[in-house]
């Protein structure tokens, strides 16, 4: 059996470099996280290779900026966590090699961790109350948009996927056809706060689709249509990003009551960076309390989006091969 008492997480999967120290699966000593997105809004998107380039600047100083924090000595970690795939190759090699040096320089066992399984866990971190099992979970960001059955700790089934465009990347390129910087996802949802969400008719996406998958190209195309018959935005940004929100949070909503028919379950979260809007949130709750079901999403927003908290969360309640993290088997 692993001791888990203190656990460092490092997540380097896309733009964030990130470092985290764990304490008893819950209680988390420190969080650092490092971005790169100032450099991505340039080219209006991430470009792997600065992506994994930022990534080797920053891993050791925000390593060592977490153990500091946590008042933590790297001899004193009991356990390693770091995600082993999916993500960028490039940034993804680079956390996992800082991890398997110090897996072996401290003698401390090591175990990679799937990204999306962090998303999930990251509903764990900061809470006193078990989850009861069975559970529909909605991971929801840039890069992924999967609903999944979580039957116990480590035990998911994928219910739902999308077919091409996450949910995230929905609002970032839309909100990029409206001239916002990357990721757009908050400024969407910032504009759409004083917006009349019925200004523009979008599509519901896979209304009519009969499975629990997601698409989001078809939104983009309609809302790429509505921008070409405006002869100006500039009056009209908050009902186009209300319009935008509201489309895609019912799209999302829409399955997730599907899902809720099929599979009746005993709570309903949200996970990943989508998680962080406020219309989506308050939309879950409604369901919650309307079907009576406990519902959760990262009471901080840091836990939404990509951090290493999430990962080492992730470490504590599922048993992972512990040894040398392969990437290119793993990712
Ligand atoms: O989980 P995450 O940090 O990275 C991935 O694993 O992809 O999610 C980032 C995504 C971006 O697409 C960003 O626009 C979106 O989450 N996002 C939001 C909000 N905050 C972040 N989308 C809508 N409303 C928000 N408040
Ligand atoms: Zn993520």
């Amino acid at each position: 059996m692993l001791n888990k008492k203190l656990i460092l997480g490092i997540e380097t999967s896309c733009d964030e470099t990130s470092a985290a120290v764990l304490k008893n699966g819950n209680e988390v000593l420190s969080l650092e996280i490092s971005s790169s997105v100032p450099l991505h809004q340039i080219t209006g998107g991430v470009v792997p290779e600065t992506a994994a380039r930022e990534q080797l600047k920053a891993i050791i100083p925000i390593i060592d900026l977490a153990l500091k924090n946590a008042d933590v000595e790297l001899r004193e970690i009991d356990l390693i966590a770091a995600t082993k795939g999916h993500g960028l190759i490039g940034s993804l090699l680079v956390g996992i090699n800082a991890a398997n040096t110090l897996s072996l320089k401290y003698n401390t066992p090591l175990v990679g961790v799937p990204h999306i399984w962090g998303h999930m866990y990251a509903n764990m971190i900061n809470i006193n109350e078990e989850i009861q099992f069975p559970c529909l979970v909605l991971t929801v960001s840039g890069g992924h948009n999967e609903l999944y059955l979580w039957k116990a700790h480590g035990d998911f089934e994928l219910l739902g996927r999308t077919l091409d465009d996450a949910s995230g990347e929905a609002f970032d390129k839309c909100g990029r056809m409206m001239g916002l910087d990357y990721p757009a996802g908050v400024q969407v949802s910032n504009l759409a706060r004083t917006g009349n969400e019925h200004a523009y008719k979008l599509p519901l996406s896979m209304e009519k689709s009969g499975d629990l998958n997601f698409s989001f190209s078809g939104l983009k195309t309609a809302f790429l249509y509505t921008l070409e018959k405006l002869d100006s935005i500039d009056d009209k940004k908050e009902d186009l990003a209300a319009s935008l929100q509201r489309a895609i949070v019912d799209s999302l909503m829409f399955k997730l009551k599907q899902a809720y028919k099929k599979h009746p379950v005993n709570e309903i979260h949200i996970s990943g960076g989508v998680s962080a809007n406020y219309l989506l949130r308050s939309e879950l709750e409604k369901f919650g309390i309307e079907n009576k079901i406990k519902t959760r999403y990262p009471d901080d927003i840091r836990f939404c989006t990509d951090n290493a908290a999430m990962i080492a969360a992730a470490a504590y309640y599922c048993d992972f091969e512990t040894g040398f993290i392969d990437p290119v088997l793993h990712s």
